[in-house]
């Protein structure tokens, strides 16, 4: 059996593109690997900011197979579609609707904000969390810094981080400072040696 550090590297070597649909697969596959690993990561799945839940699909494909839960947190559009982005509940539901009717129990979902008071305490009725997805509002550097802050008190084995290496520079900086600051003050790791040749977005971070 492998370690998941290496299924996460080879992972990055099926894909060639940074084209969302890659990336949405490619971390639907990292968790199936997290389940069946060396290490046996058991533990729920956690997707700060799902959108239209490209990601959650293959989440709840996965986990509800192991028998684990998928949990959500999006405001979706009750919050300011300028802030939050605009992303519509009904179509996040559409989406994953074939992968919920036969296994509602599977996912738990927050329409709130991740820096939303209480929201660790919720958190912590889902305990452990194996893996988590931070792909939330990423603005400043201070909003996903807390967003790994929360995941990290709750102890989550492998968090991946969306946008480290976006096209977008502004991004790239703000959301590659945080993981930077983050590294420096936890006990995680940052999954190195990720396939040079390809754009690969997320970047992973490992409890040590
Ligand atoms: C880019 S989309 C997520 C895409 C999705 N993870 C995927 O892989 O397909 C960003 C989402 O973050 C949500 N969002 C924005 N701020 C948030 C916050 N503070 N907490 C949780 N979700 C947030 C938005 O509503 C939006 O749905």
């Amino acid at each position: 059996m492998k370690e998941i550090e290496d299924y996460i590297i080879e992972s990055t070597y099926s894909f060639t593109s940074s084209d969302g649909l890659e990336i949405n697969r490619r971390i639907g596959m990292i968790v199936h690997n997290l389940f069946t690993c060396r290490r046996g990561f058991a533990g729920n799945v956690v997707e700060i900011g799902a959108g239209l839940g490209n990601t959650t699909i293959h989440f709840l494909k996965t986990a509800c197979s192991y028998n684990k839960k998928v949990i959500v947190i999006d405001p979706f559009e009750d919050f300011d579609a300028g802030v939050f982005g605009g992303y519509l509940y009904d179509e996040f539901l559409t989406t994953i609707e074939s992968e919920v009717e036969s296994k509602q129990e599977c996912l738990i979902l927050y329409r709130e904000p991740s820096q939303e008071k209480g929201m660790k305490n919720k958190l912590i009725e889902h305990l452990p969390i194996a893996f988590a997805f931070v792909d939330g509002i990423q603005d400043t550097v201070e909003n996903v810094l807390s967003d790994l802050v929360l995941m990290a008190e709750l102890d989550t084995k492998v968090i991946c981080v969306d946008d480290v290496n976006s096209n977008n520079p502004k991004r790239k900086k703000i959301v590659s400072s945080a993981v930077f600051e983050f590294i420096k003050n936890h006990p995680y790791n940052m999954v190195e040696n990720i396939n040079p040749k390809a754009h690969i977005r997320e970047a992973y971070i490992i409890k040590e």
